[in-house]
């Protein structure tokens, strides 16, 4: 079955053939998540791990170790190559549809009226960890323009993720924000920040949520990927939500000390770098003005190896190479030597383990599995 976006101005018309091809992804990869991948754990529960601990005296301690073992296993790898070819299927399917509408929607992102604003920067000079793989694999990644004032990129971003997540962020992809906004509600019900920083907004589909709730409050949203900012600002124009949307490193911005109340991300930390990770948290302790928040929404770790190890199916097969870090790498002690007080900060899942931080690959081999694949 397929999830239909809510229609706006920035959102490509879809032929019929075009609709049943993105359909007939979005019904293969619910297939692949709900009646293949389940049986991963059947085949590691019966089989690898038995033979693991037949073989070492003990049950693998880490996602490395369960990789090594289940990616020998036939079942593993039919499913992993299915997964991967559903993935580049998708973006197959949604593409059409964009190329069909590119002038349209170029022209239209400028026409729109402007409550919000947009500023790009063509000397920014986009993070290696985005310019060396595509990222989920889509054709060029977030950041690519194949014309003039693009916004395919960010078409395709919103199309591509409506399929990606099964319809569950919702028919304007906004569940995150909304997911995120009802938390900082619940746990701050009288904090009215007044300005706002949403990082890597790609097309503001999270960020909207945060502008409706604060109608008050200044709103400012930025990403490295010109493209998506286009389509991002204009779709919240159609939509009549000002945004302030520019183009900035997350890791450093222009914005002046102690300018926001909030800064919140959602599904951004895992597609930067480990290093990345310490300049964007001193950056966000930078730009807090005291009393500020920091609040970030990440992917699921997993409660045990085989979970760590199949929810990070994504960094080794999907390009989201140092995903892998948000497995075991402590949040919250980057956000302490960030200049976060230590009695402040908080990190929703369980805690990380040293040791197991320790067998993390560093970043540098991690460069160089990269290099070596190209
Ligand atoms: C998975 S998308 C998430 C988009 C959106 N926040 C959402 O909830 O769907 C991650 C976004 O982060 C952006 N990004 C990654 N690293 C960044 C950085 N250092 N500075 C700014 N944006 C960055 C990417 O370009 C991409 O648009």
């Amino acid at each position: 079955m397929t999830h239909r976006l809510s229609p706006h101005a920035l959102l490509p018309d879809e032929r019929h053939d075009e609709r049943e091809r993105q359909a007939f992804v979005g019904a293969l990869r619910g297939h692949l998540a709900g009646q293949v991948m389940p049986g991963n754990y059947a085949i590691y529960r019966g089989r690898v791990e038995p033979e693991f601990e037949r073989q070492h005296g003990r049950k693998p301690l880490h996602h490395n170790e369960v990789r090594a073992v289940m990616e020998q296993q036939p079942y593993y790898q039919f499913w992993s190559a299915l997964q991967r070819c559903s993935q580049q299927r998708m973006w197959d399917a949604v593409i059409d549809s964009v190329e069909r509408e590119w002038p349209r929607l170029n022209g239209a992102s400028k026409r729109l009226r402007k409550r919000g604003s947009l500023m790009l920067d063509p000397t920014l000079s986009v993070p290696r960890y985005h310019t060396a793989v595509d990222i989920h694999l889509q054709p060029g990644g977030y950041h690519t323009d194949f014309a003039v004032d693009d916004v395919a990129a960010g078409a395709i971003y919103d199309l591509g993720l409506n399929i990606y997540s099964h319809g569950m962020m919702g028919p304007r992809n906004e569940y995150l924000g909304d997911l995120l906004l009802r938390y900082f509600l619940s746990v701050h019900p009288r904090f009215k920040p007044l300005r706002i920083l949403d990082m890597g907004c790609a097309i503001g589909n999270s960020t909207l949520p945060w502008a409706r709730r604060f109608k008050k409050a200044r709103v400012d949203a930025i990403d490295v990927a010109a493209p998506q900012l286009r389509y991002g600002h204009a779709r919240a124009e159609s939509l009549g939500v000002p945004v302030h949307f520019s183009q900035q490193n997350a890791e450093h911005t222009t914005f002046e000390d102690q300018s926001f109340d909030l800064v919140i991300s959602h599904i951004m930390l895992h597609e930067t770098s480990r290093s990345a990770l310490k300049h964007i948290f001193a950056e966000c302790h930078r730009l807090l003005k005291p009393g500020g928040l920091m609040l970030h929404l990440e992917i699921p770790r997993g409660k045990n190896v085989i979970e760590n190890f199949l929810y990070n199916w994504e960094s080794w097969n999907n390009n989201e190479t140092f995903g892998q870090y948000m497995t075991h790498i402590d949040l919250a002690d980057i956000a302490r030597q960030a200049g976060f007080a230590s009695d402040k900060v908080s990190c929703a899942d369980h805690a990380v383990p040293r040791a197991k931080e320790q067998q993390l690959y560093s970043e540098e081999t991690l460069w160089k599995i990269i290099e070596a694949r190209k």
